[in-house]
């Protein structure tokens, strides 16, 4: 149960000066973070983050799609249209300035820092998830910009989603296996 995740705070959240509050949010939970780093990405990194696998292109689309109906819009466009149009935005957008990659570990991890976040549209995101506290941004007003949506993190999905991409962003030797003073508290010997 205890999990990897990988956490990118992305051109919005470095460029509003806002780190230091992301991680502290993190951390104040309970998760532990095992890498740390400022990068600068590359297209072809960043290409293999966002990857045009045409199922995880329609599910943006499809995001969109909802995003649009929570606030009485239709969106006109098809689904992988729509998640390719975003994803050549995204790819524009989280090369154009750098960016800070995390590993966090902890129990349910994927799960807790999803949590955390909030929903992929900051508008439908509750306060009190980064999302919902720091803005407001929607995949509409994106669209109208032609950018993608500013939602300040990435956070991987599921556990398998953060395999893969912790080895895209990370070589072993940044990964530091460490003990939080807390986890005597949460994790006894044996259980
Ligand atoms: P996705 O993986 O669906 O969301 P999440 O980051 O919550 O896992 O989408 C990846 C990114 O694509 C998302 O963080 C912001 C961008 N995006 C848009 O710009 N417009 C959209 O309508 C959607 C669904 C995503």
């Amino acid at each position: 149960m205890i999990e990897k995740t990988l956490v990118l705070i992305k051109p919005d959240g470095v460029q509003r000066g806002l780190i230091g509050e992301i991680i502290l949010r993190f951390e104040k939970c309970g998760l532990k973070i095992i890498g740390i780093k400022m990068v600068y990405a590359s297209r072809e990194l960043a290409g293999k983050h966002y990857t045009d696998d045409e199922a995880w292109l329609k599910s943006v689309g499809e995001k969109s799609i909802k995003s649009y109906e929570n606030q009485g819009k239709k969106l006109t466009v098809d689904p992988l249209t729509q998640g390719k149009q975003v994803r050549e935005w995204l790819l524009d957008y989280i090369t154009a300035s750098p960016i800070v990659a995390l590993i966090l570990e902890g129990h349910n991890a994927v799960r807790n820092v999803r949590k955390i976040v909030g929903p992929t549209s900051p508008a439908d995101a509750a306060p009190g998830t980064i999302r919902g506290d720091f803005t407001f941004d929607t995949p509409m007003l994106g669209d109208m910009q032609k950018r993608p949506v500013q939602n300040l993190i990435h956070a991987s999905g599921s556990v398998e989603e953060a395999q893969t991409e912790i080895k895209i962003w990370f070589k072993p030797e940044e990964i530091h296996a460490w003990k939080r003073i807390d986890e005597d508290l949460l994790y006894r010997e044996g259980n």
